[in-house]
């Protein structure tokens, strides 16, 4: 017999009244809401915007600028977009934070506060915040040159309000690679130096510097996971492994085509970083075959993410945002106003499995702060708002149904099933027939990721937001982000595997 738990919290619009971001009034009950405009996660108010960079706690705030381009709805000539967030719930979008110049475009890149002044760009009292991002040169790169990506820094001097570029830019000249770029750079304590870690092409670099401007050579990774290209956007920290005291050194790669369920995708390893190289864990390694990768989320819409920087120790949390698209059909999705969202941000950790350490991702606590209003379950519901979170919690023990999950719907027959195969042993979203699919060929399909844990109780934690949804499933070992276009907003709710099963139900009002 199975016995259920489940709850589901709907959000409503009256928990962002006091949102300054554009983006999101607009979107409150007051306003007509644009098709497809989610309520809360971060998107842009108006044009293309991709990876998030730069993201840094400082002062109250938490920092994420964005790869943007203000004058288009399509990729274009980068600029560095600027939201903060006090809470990491409300965002407010602040003016562009970064220009193009002689130098290039800017791409991706990252963010620290330089505690100690290395740099000499602020003072110990008054520390810079310092930008460490790639040059795009498109005339070079238009003239047939190898050597267009190099590495930048710019610093502010209040709270990242307004940008300075550092004279003798670019501060890494590239030797010569077509694909040198996304630096991501971290204080090492043990070796008293900056590290800095960025993707070219098939490979990752790592640099070691005291003082942000002058940059050496470390070393490389490669040949490890999968190999689909470019790499892109690299991560390296450090997470103690839950429970036991042990630091363990996680490395993110995005890729940007050839992720397991089609396109761009995020991989992770897991291993030690010494101040110069990184190695792989061997038990990790064990696991990996040529080729083969672990996935941060196996979703289709979840790329280029990286962590936060200076989060205070004593909250100490690794903090994670991604991109909610894939490069096969990100410039052609069918918003009008506006390009993308960002993930929710959430909470990395280490855990010990029966196959080795792994990463594991969860929403972050201060999500809780949206929700408004708890609603029991039946087995269909109409639903106010097609935004909310929901909790289901399965006993598999003599599981009579091959699906459980749930099927999200609207009155003109377009669906988004999303669950677990007990057949298959795979979690899935299903969004064939979620609405508009005709902008790529890529897009619509049955998405899946094959389940991690034999526990017999199986637990979904999903995140709806009009056109996304994010899947934690067995407490964040195996994540799913996608993205869907209905053309009317879902607002039935059926739950899948419930039909027989109604006197087992308990609705947990927690
Ligand atoms: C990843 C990426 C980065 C690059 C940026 C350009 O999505 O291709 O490698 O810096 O986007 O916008």
């Amino acid at each position: 017999m199975h016995r259920y738990l489940l709850y589901l919290v709907v959000l409503t619009g009256v928990i962002f009244a006091c949102q300054p971001s554009t983006s999101v009034s607009d979107s409150s009950p007051a306003f007509p809401r644009e098709a497809h405009r989610p309520l809360y996660h971060f998107t842009p108010d108006s044009m293309w915007m991709n990876d998030p960079n730069g993201m840094v706690y400082y002062e109250g705030e938490y920092h994420l600028f964005y790869q943007y381009y203000p004058d288009s709805t399509v990729w274009g000539p980068m600029h560095w977009g600027h939201a903060v967030s006090k809470d990491l719930v409300r965002w407010e979008d602040l003016p562009v934070a970064l220009y193009p110049d002689e130098h290039g475009l800017i791409f991706s890149g990252s963010a620290v506060i330089d505690w100690n002044n290395t740099s000499e760009l602020g003072s110990k009292d008054h520390p810079a915040m310092v930008a460490i991002f790639t040059y795009h040169d498109m005339a070079g790169e238009q003239s047939g040159k190898n050597d267009f990506q190099t590495q930048g820094i710019a610093y502010s001097l209040d709270k990242g309000r307004t940008w300075t570029k550092y004279t003798d830019n670019p501060v890494l000249d590239n030797p010569g690679m077509r694909d040198f770029r996304d630096p991501k750079v971290f204080w090492h304590q043990e070796t008293q130096q900056w590290i800095m870690i960025f993707a070219a092409g098939d490979h990752i670099r790592l640099y070691q510097s005291p003082n942000l401007k002058d940059w050496t050579f470390a070393s490389e990774f490669r040949g490890w996971g999968n190999q689909g290209r470019p790499w892109e956007c690299p991560d390296l920290f450090p997470i103690e492994v839950e429970g036991s005291g042990v630091m363990q050194w996680v490395m993110i790669v995005s890729i940007g085509k050839g992720a397991t369920n089609g396109g761009s995708g995020t991989q992770y390893f897991v291993g030690n970083f010494d101040g110069t190289h990184f190695t792989l864990d061997p038990q990790f390694q064990k696991g990996l075959k040529r080729d083969s990768a672990y996935w941060v989320d196996w979703g289709k819409d979840n790329y280029a993410g990286v962590t936060w920087s200076d989060i205070p120790e004593e909250d100490g949390r690794r903090l994670f945002i991604g991109w909610m698209s894939n490069w096969q059909y990100a410039t052609v999705v069918p918003t009008e106003k506006w390009r993308s969202a960002m993930t929710v941000p959430r909470q990395l950790e280490l855990i010990d499995t029966k196959s080795g350490t792994r990463l594991i991702s969860n929403p972050v606590e201060e999500l809780k702060a949206l929700r408004s209003d708890r609603v029991t379950l039946s087995k269909t519901q109409t639903l106010a708002e097609s935004t909310g979170e929901l909790i289901l919690s399965f006993d598999l023990e003599g599981a009579q149904e091959a699906v459980l999950g749930f099927v999200l719907s609207n009155g003109i027959g377009e669906k988004l099933t999303v669950g677990f195969d007990s057949e298959d042993n795979v979690f899935f979203v299903d969004r064939s027939q979620a609405g508009k699919t005709s902008f790529s060929k890529a897009f619509a399909g049955r998405h899946t990721a094959p389940r991690s844990s034999d526990n017999q109780q199986l637990n979904l934690h999903v995140f709806i937001d009009r056109a996304s949804v994010e899947i934690f499933a067995d407490d964040g070992r195996t994540v799913l982000t996608e993205i869907f276009f209905p053309n009317e907003d879902f607002t039935e709710l059926e739950i899948l595997g419930v039909d027989q099963l109604v006197e087992g139900i308990k609705y947990s009002l927690q």
